[in-house]
This record gives C-alpha cells, sequence and structure tokens, in this order.
C-alpha cells in the first residue's frame, strides 16, 4: 500500500466511525508560547482537553504534519544515525473529547491494523502503563491478546509518571496514561520486547499510541482531573508505511525512496544507503514545511531551529562532495511527493525555493573555511573538541554548535559544550560593550599622518586576496598585534569594505590569513579617510601590524543593501515627480534589510499617492535599465543634471550614479548593476519625524517578497477563519458586520420585550395597600433605561400606585420608583428611593411621582425590597 493510500484509508475508517475529518494544523502552535512546534497530533487540540474551547464536534481524526526538533520532543540529532527517526513526520490520529474512551479507542485500533490493514494479529504486541488494570483487562479479555504478549511498564525515567507509558506534551498541559501497540518485525531482526533489556533493537517497532488524556499538569508538576476524559492517539505515518510496504526502515517507504533517489541524483552519489541522503531527504521536509508556515532561518527562536536544520543538511551535502548550491532543488521532488496531501506546500513553492536558497549561499560562503578550522582543530584536541572552538565555528563560520558535535560524533569525539556556552556568555558580554562601533571610531592623531588613504576596491569585487595591515587600533591606542580574542580595529592598505557613508551602512565580513580569522562586525570611516574595520582576532598566532590577510565581504549582507540603497534613489526621483521638486533628502538609512527615507514635505503622504510612487518605482525596475557611474567634475556633474545634497561637501571630482533617465544623483555608495536587480520595491510604511520632514521605510528583493508572504500568510488566516476565498473576503466581512448590527438591534427589541412582560408580571404580584398598589421588586441585568421603561408601563398599568424597581448588574444596583394616582401626595417616589438607597451603600432623588438613585448590590436587598409595602403602609397612616 502506497503512503497515500495509508493516509486516505485510515481517514476513511474513521469517518466511518463518525469522527469529523479536520486539516492539518500549521506546525507553528497558534497562541502556545510553552511550545515551538507542533509536536504531535495532540497539540492543535490542546485548549479542547483543557476544556477552554469546545471544537463543534466530540470525535476527530486527521493526519497532522509534525516536528520534533527543539523542545522536550527533539530528535534532530538522531536522523540520520536511526531507521525511524525523523524531524519532520506525519502523525495519524483519532480523538474523542469526553465521548468515547478506553474500551473503543483499544477497538478502533485493533480493528484498523487487524481487518483494515491487515498486519498478522500474532505479530502484534502492546503495553500498558504499570497501574492500568482497565486497559490490560480490555486487550486481554475483549479483544484477545494473549498474556504473553502486554506488557505492563511503570515509571521507567526516573520519576513519578514519567514513563514511557505516561505521555506528555510538554512540561505541562494535558497527559494521561497511555496504551502502545508495537510490531514484531520476526526473529530476523535483533532486538528484545518492549520493557526488556534489548528493546531499543529494530525487531519490536512501537506503532500507535492510544493516550488516555485525564489530567492537566502544572508547572510544579501536580497532576489535576481534565473536565472530561479523552483520547487522543498518535501513529506514525512512515513507520506504519514501512510496516505495510515490508521494510525494515522508514527510509525505505515509496515517499522516501523518490526524495533519496533525487538527493542522489543532485549530490552525485552512487551509493542509495548513504546516510547523508537519509539526513537530506528528511531535512527537507522539514525545513519546506517550516517554511510554508512562516518560519525563515534566523538567529533565534524557531528561525535558529530551521537554520540549524538546513545547514545540518548543507554540511551532509558537502560531505557527499557538492560544492554548489543544491538543497533549494529538492523542493520540487518534495512537492511532487506531498503537494497533493498538501496544497499549501504546492502553492508555495517558488517562496520556499528561494528562502532555502538564500539561506544556501549565505552559509555557502563559510561552509569550507568552517570545515578547514574543523580538521585542524580536530587533528590537535585529541577526543574533545574544546569549547572556545566550538564557538569560533559558531561565531566565526556560522556552525550551530550542534552540527559541530554532529561533526564531532562522525570521528568519535564530543564538544565541551560547557566551554562553548561560558564563550558564548563572554560573548555576548562584549556585544553588550560593543554595540555601537561608530562611538569607537577615534584614529589616534599619530597614526593618521603617517598614512595614506584607503583605497576602496569594493565597488568591483567583494574579495580581494592580499591586504596589507596598515595600522591596529586596540581601546584607542595604536598597537603592534592583536592576540587571540582581543577586539579592536584595523586598517588596510586597500579594502573591498564599505565604510558608512550617505546613509549606507558598513559591509560585515571576514579578514583571515592561515594562522586565524576576524569576523568583521562594522566597517567606519575614521580620521575622514580611512576604513576601519571591527571585530576579535581569533587565531592560533596573534595578528600582526603589516600582515597580509585576505579579506571578503559578506555577499549576501552587500547584496541586500546595494538593492535597498540603488532603490532609494529611485524612490527619491519617484517622489520628486508625485509629489513636486520641494521634496529633499533629509537623511537616510540603507541597510541589509530595509530602507529608511527622511524628506521634506509638509502633509502626510495619501495612500493614492503612495501606491503611485511605489508603482512607479516599480516601473523602473522591471524596465532594467542598466546603473551607470560617471566621474566628472561638481559643475559638470549638476549640468549633467545630478541632484546634489544640498549641505553636503563634495570634492572636485564627483562620483554620478545614473539609472535610465529616471534617476541621477552624486553618490559615493555602492549600487546594482541593472534597476531588474533591486526584483520587487515595497514600501511598508510613512510617518512624520519632525515638522515638515516625512519618513519612508520600504523593502526590496527578498525582503519584499518575504514580507508579500507574511501579508498573503495573514489575508489567507483572516479568508481561512471567514470561510472565504481570497476575493470576497472583504464582502463577507461586510456580511459579518451587516449581521452583528442586525443581531444588536435584535437583542435590543428582545430586552425591551423581556422589560414589557417583566413589567406585565410585576403587576399581577403587586401588594394592594388600602387601594394603593405597591410593587418593589429586583430585577437581573436591566440598566437604568430599561428599568424606566419597565416603569413606565407599570404605572400606567396600575394607576394608583407606588412602585420601586432594583435592577441589578455587575454587583451594582439601579434603582427607579415612581408614584401616580391616588398614591400621589402621600407618599413621595424620593423617599421611596432613599428608604432603599440608604441601606446599600447609595442614594438618589427626584420628583415626587419619579425619582432614581443607585447602590451596591447585596443580599440584604430582597428583604429590604419586601419590607416595603409594610413602610408604604406606615407611610399612609
Ligand atoms: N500524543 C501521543 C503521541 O504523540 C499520541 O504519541
Amino acid at each position: 500500500m502506497k503512503t497515500a493510500d495509508i493516509r486516505s484509508t485510515f481517514l476513511d475508517f474513521f469517518r466511518s466511525k463518525d469522527h469529523t475529518i479536520v486539516p492539518s494544523a500549521s506546525l507553528v502552535p497558534s497562541n502556545d508560547p510553552t511550545l515551538l512546534f507542533t509536536n504531535s497530533g495532540m497539540v492543535p487540540f490542546k485548549n479542547v482537553f483543557l476544556g477552554s474551547e469546545k471544537p463543534g464536534y466530540v470525535r476527530a481524526a486527521d493526519v497532522q504534519r509534525c516536528l520534533r526538533a527543539g523542545g522536550k520532543h527533539n530528535d534532530l540529532d538522531q536522523v540520520g544515525y536511526t531507521a525511524r527517526h525523523h524531524t519532520f513526520f506525519e502523525m495519524l490520529g483519532n480523538w474523542s473529547f469526553g465521548d468515547y474512551f478506553k474500551r473503543d479507542a483499544i477497538r478502533y485500533a485493533w480493528q484498523l491494523l487487524t481487518e483494515v490493514y491487515k498486519l498478522p494479529a500474532d505479530r502484534l504486541w502492546v503495553t500498558v502503563y504499570h497501574t492500568d488494570d482497565e486497559a490490560y483487562a480490555l486487550w486481554n479479555n475483549e479483544v484477545g491478546v494473549p498474556a504473553e504478549r502486554i506488557v505492563r511498564i511503570g515509571d521507567n525515567k526516573g520519576a513519578p509518571f514519567a514513563s514511557d507509558n505516561f505521555w506528555q506534551m510538554a512540561d505541562t498541559g494535558p497527559c494521561g496514561p497511555c496504551t502502545e501497540i508495537f510490531f514484531d518485525h520476526g526473529p530476523g531482526v535483533a532486538g528484545g520486547p518492549p520493557g526488556s533489556p534489548d528493546e531499543d533493537g529494530d525487531r519490536y517497532i512501537e506503532i500507535w499510541n492510544l493516550v488516555f488524556m485525564q489530567f492537566d499538569r502544572a508547572p510544579d508538576g501536580t497532576l489535576s482531573p481534565l473536565p472530561a476524559p479523552c483520547v487522543d492517539t498518535g501513529m506514525g505515518l512512515e513507520r506504519l508505511a514501512a510496516v505495510l510496504q515490508h521494510v525494515h526502515s522508514n527510509y525505505e517507504i515509496d515517499l522516501f525512496a523518490h526524495l533519496i533517489q533525487e538527493a542522489s541524483r543532485l549530490t552525485g552519489t552512487a551509493d542509495i544507503g548513504n546516510k547523508s541522503l537519509r539526513v537530506i531527504a528528511d531535512h527537507i521536509r522539514a525545513a519546506s514545511f517550516l517554511i510554508v508556515d512562516g518560519v525563515l532561518p534566523s538567529n533565534e527562536g524557531r528561525g535558529y531551529v530551521l537554520r540549524r536544520i538546513i545547514r545540518r543538511a548543507l554540511r551532509h551535502g558537502w560531505m557527499l562532495g557538492v560544492r554548489g548550491d543544491f538543497f533549494w532543488k529538492m523542493v520540487a521532488p518534495l512537492v511532487a511527493e506531498m503537494g497533493e496531501a498538501y496544497p499549501e506546500l504546492a502553492a508555495k513553492q517558488a517562496f520556499v525555493e528561494q528562502a532555502l536558497k538564500t539561506e544556501e549561499e549565505r552559509f555557502g560562503e563559510t561552509l569550507e573555511n568552517g570545515m578547514r578550522l574543523f580538521d585542524d582543530v580536530a587533528s590537535r584536541s585529541g577526543k574533545i573538541i574544546p569549547g572556545a572552538d566550538a564557538f569560533r565555528l559558531y561565531d566565526t563560520y556560522g556552525f550551530p554548535v550542534d552540527l559541530t558535535a554532529d561533526i564531532a560524533r562522525e570521528r568519535d569525539m564530543t564538544v565541551d559544550m560547557e566551554g562553548f556556552e561560558r564563550a558564548m556568555g563572554e560573548q555576548r558580554a562584549r556585544a553588550r560593550a560593543a554595540s555601537n562601533f561608530s562611538t569607537k571610531a577615534k584614529l589616534p592623531a599619530d597614526v593618521a599622518s603617517a598614512l595614506q588613504p584607503t583605497v576602496f576596491t569594493g565597488y568591483e569585487s567583494l574579495d580581494l586576496a592580499d591586504a596589507r595591515i596598515v595600522a591596529i587600533v586596540r581601546d584607542g591606542k595604536a598597537v603592534d598585534q592583536l592576540a587571540d580574542g582581543e577586539e579592536g580595529f584595523l586598517l588596510l592598505d586597500r579594502t573591498p569594505f564599505y565604510a558608512e557613508s550617505g546613509g549606507q551602512v558598513g559591509d560585515t565580513g571576514m579578514l583571515s590569513n592561515p594562522s586565524g580569522a576576524l569576523a568583521v562586525e562594522d566597517t567606519q570611516k575614521v580620521g575622514g579617510a580611512f576604513f576601519a574595520h571591527f571585530g576579535t582576532w581569533q587565531g592560533s598566532a596573534p595578528l600582526l601590524k603589516g600582515a597580509v590577510v585576505g579579506a571578503s565581504v559578506d555577499g549576501a549582507q552587500r547584496q541586500a543593501t546595494v538593492l535597498n540603497h540603488s532603490a532609494t534613489h529611485l524612490l527619491h526621483a519617484a517622489l520628486r515627480t508625485v509629489l513636486g521638486d520641494h521634496v529633499a533628502q533629509k537623511g537616510s538609512l540603507v541597510a541589509p534589510e530595509r530602507l529608511r527615507f527622511d524628506f521634506s514635505h509638509f502633509k502626510a503622504v495619501t495612500a493614492e499617492e503612495l501606491a503611485e510612487v511605489e508603482r512607479m518605482v516599480n516601473d523602473e525596475v522591471r524596465r532594467n535599465a542598466s546603473a551607470e557611474v560617471h566621474h566628472m567634475g561638481y559643475d559638470e556633474a549638476i549640468e549633467f543634471g545630478a541632484m546634489a545634497l544640498f549641505g553636503e561637501k563634495y570634492g572636485a571630482e564627483v562620483r554620478v550614479l545614473k539609472m535610465g533617465d529616471f534617476s541621477t544623483e552624486l553618490c559615493g555608495g555602492t549600487h546594482v548593476s541593472r534597476t531588474g536587480d533591486i526584483g520587487l520595491f515595497k514600501i511598508v510604511s510613512e510617518s512624520g519625524v519632525a515638522s515638515g520632514v516625512r519618513r519612508i521605510e520600504a523593502v526590496t528583493g527578498a525582503g519584499a517578497m518575504a514580507r508579500v508572504a507574511d501579508e498573503e500568510r495573514i489575508l489567507g488566516e483572516v479568508a481561512g477563519l471567514l470561510a472565504a476565498t481570497g476575493d470576497d473576503v472583504i464582502e463577507k466581512l461586510r456580511q459579518l458586520f451587516d449581521k452583528q448590527k442586525k443581531l444588536e438591534k435584535e437583542v435590543e427589541s428582545f430586552k425591551a420585550k423581556a422589560a414589557s412582560s417583566a413589567s406585565a408580571d410585576l403587576a399581577e404580584s403587586a401588594t394592594d395597600i388600602a387601594g394603593i398598589k405597591v410593587v418593589a421588586a429586583r430585577l437581573e441585568g436591566l440598566d437604568a433605561k430599561s428599568l424606566r421603561d419597565s416603569l413606565d408601563v407599570l404605572k400606567q398599568k396600575l394607576g394608583d400606585c407606588a412602585v420601586i424597581l432594583a435592577g441589578a448588574a455587575e454587583g451594582r444596583v439601579s434603582l427607579v420608583a415612581g408614584v401616580g394616582g391616588a398614591a400621589l401626595g402621600r407618599v413621595k417616589a424620593g423617599d421611596l428611593v432613599a428608604e432603599v438607597a440608604s441601606r446599600i451603600d447609595g442614594k438618589g432623588g427626584g420628583r415626587p411621582d419619579m425619582a432614581q438613585g443607585g447602590g451596591v448590590d447585596s443580599p440584604e436587598l430582597p428583604g429590604i425590597l419586601a419590607g416595603i409595602p409594610a413602610w408604604v403602609e406606615s407611610r399612609l397612616r
């Protein structure tokens, strides 16, 4: 049976048992800060178990995408080393929310496995939690599993309720005892039954876990019962497929076989059994679905888990000899395997490919050097990679520490994790201290006088093989060397690193020679003509003044910055066309992530104007004009039509950047070669920064794509909630608002009706005191206005009357009193209100025929109201 058929058969079976089939939720749990990822099928139902959410069905089944990388359930390190671990997998599950419990859960599972999937009953074993006699008896007596194939599993993880047969989603939340079903692959495979010393072998494989959810676990470990006992089951699709397809490794099932073939083709690896191929096949699933679910590689949280997964895959590709990009090319075969079951994957194919490609390019630049460093360290470190080296691999070469540990493990080595953490802590402290390089960019005067201005080579190329260190500055003083771990800045005779100016941020990248490297964290101009490269030297020997280093700019950062810089020029020109010639640049920041442009303009830019500006810039992008650079005299440049910035100082010869016929500006920055490189320009915000100065922030290229994708995702979620397609979201929302208005009106009219029928009841209940009808009543939830309406109705009905109504809502009481007909002049409405109000901490007053007041709700109130007829009687005497 093919994997796709196993999926659909499962759902069909439970549909026939009255289960509602629900689609897979995102890998990123919504609104659940306790959990990094959806790590099992029950995660989307957590609040249903806890009773705070009611889904409208009591039985459900689904196929849920799950990720176990990072957090409580983390299998990342296992992938590639075992036949069955995955980061990403699919979990088949059925649920009962306070409906059926142990008996039916067990019976359904048995029926599906033995009658539908036709697994031989005598190859199935089960485990139960050691005290769960009920489950034991159901298996033994009702299903007929012989006692020798039922194993009781106790608390085998060092604490009460810490057991393979007590399942919990995370350290807190829903949990309960479980029963597991195992498949016996037969005596030809090594391994013992569950609970035995060799249970970890491959012979007995857990395929299905039925959890009897009964408790909510608090952070202090105490268990409190759930509102209703529930069932949560989980069966790994890949494991079941392996059993049904008669293979012993999940990686041999049809789905993986195809992915592995592709990986072998892309990496040129003939040996299909190579474990790196498995890692790649596993990781492309995890990485792609994470991106589909809105995660992008980054340095923290979920984004960092994604980065670790991708980099691990890339390193395995590297081991197979790949030296270019390849991983993103696995997306198409993945879509072929899984796009039908998960249309969201097929829809985002291009985006996923782009995101992976960007990350590949970024890591590709340092992977090779990092591997060289690793070999070097390994050859002189014995069995343990020192923490400081693991940190250097992390900090300078982008090797997540678990990646380093993974490589170490292949060579029977380990990493000194404590040492790594220590180095990391020190780095954080340094980063805090050094957060602003520009304030430290001071060149001692004696250094400047002896040097030639730095020659900038970074317009043409991002790399320079042989730059000479002409000065080293540490703590504000010129020094002759930087020792390992020392921080400072270097001046080079020539450099491809752009130093911050004209709004464009300084380049980052790497300076290195055979004895070590300095990750350049920022480049700033010092002393007017010199480029300072900031960073910390890490090397086996000190870095000496006069030494030659290779200089290499972080190409991905620079490229992203370049797109934003050229787009800033186009934006400037577009603003002048749309808003007028008064628009002049007041400031700008051009960073890799975004651009910020401040300009003179006296009112907010309207939405239409912004749309026009954005459209105009994108038109220029598509026109794909080449960006020409000209050098000429200042006056000549102005004649040439170049925009110069007022108040800026220019030298005798200036650099002019011309993009098509659209933009000509004086500029020393780095730019695209054709406008088309920008790809896409998106305005993110428009705001005022000072009187007469507006600010526009915008993104380009991959950043713009990511923003569009984000917005699409949000729109998709809104559409999903509204059950709309993208196009009719607005119409659906409008309908919803209309409906709400209508409902509000209806509620108003129901309230009025309720008040008038309450009045009728009250009229019936009036006490007759010498011909005067007396009513004193408490009404729940009525506000002052409804009370007055009721009072009017009552007075009309009763004629000669004295009435007081107390409306209680949220701990407060509103009082209204009325006196009519023959009672007028004998009883005062104001006295009536005062009589009640004074006894409930309140006050009130009014005319003789009508008065209002209020007070605090109290258990005394009914007694006080019951005394009103007697009070009226005393007044009449
Ligand atoms: N939630 C249970 C598991 O993940 C079914 O094993």
